[in-house]
């Protein structure tokens, strides 16, 4: 069987690590690196699927290749969906992970509803035209930082009817269930099927 090969717009190793793991043998994912791509990928749009959809006709158009990209935002209730499209520069331009977390905690600091959902648009473009997909996992942010696996928000947020944070949890478990994961699981069906 011929794996159906793409191209993922990311230029986040993490991410890029992570749909490895959850396509599996299912598909050959190719980074921008393996294809000697070295660029820096816009993404100016204010909604997710926006994001999701420059950042894959971006690489499309550059390639010609079939491709998809996807994009996440961390909702929280009690902040009215921010940090939202913003989750990843939330503490400012060049912050890291640890600079948005204190920022939230402190933002929740003493906030009892703790609701929150982790989203993510995945853009595929397949022989030409474009489709998308959605996956959700609802949660809550905790008080405090716990585990050290993952990446981004995971220490802080606590998957509905789990007692391990995302950075606790092995990577199989948390790419059962997490947003992506399942957007990813809507992709590979409908490539299945196509
Ligand atoms: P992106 O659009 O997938 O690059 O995600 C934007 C930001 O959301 C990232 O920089 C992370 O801060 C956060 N994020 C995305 N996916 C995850 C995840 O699986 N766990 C924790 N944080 C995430």
């Amino acid at each position: 069987m011929i794996m159906t090969e793409l191209v993922f717009a990311t230029n986040n190793s993490h991410k890029l690590r992570e749909i490895r793991e959850i396509t599996g043998d299912s598909l050959n994912i190719v980074g921008l690196g393996d294809i000697g791509l070295n660029t820096e990928i816009p993404e100016t749009g204010t909604t997710l699927e926006e994001n999701a959809r420059q950042k894959a006709h971006f690489i499309y158009e550059k390639t010609g290749r079939n491709c998809f990209a996807d994009d996440t935002g961390l909702e929280i209730d009690a902040l009215e969906g921010r940090p939202g499209v913003y989750s990843a520069r939330y503490a400012g331009e060049g912050c890291q992970f640890e600079d948005n977390i204190r920022k939230v905690l402190k933002e929740l600091s003493g906030v009892e509803n703790r609701k929150a959902a982790f989203r993510c648009v995945v853009c595929l473009i397949y022989e030409g035209k474009e489709y998308l997909f959605e996956g959700r996992i609802h949660g809550t942010i905790m008080t405090e930082k716990h585990g050290d696996g993952g990446f981004g928000y995971d220490p802080v947020f606590l998957p509905e009817g789990s007692r391990q944070t995302f950075a606790e949890m092995p990577a199989h478990l948390k790419n059962g269930i997490s947003h992506r994961g399942r957007a990813m699981t809507k992709m590979m069906k409908f490539l299945r099927n196509f």
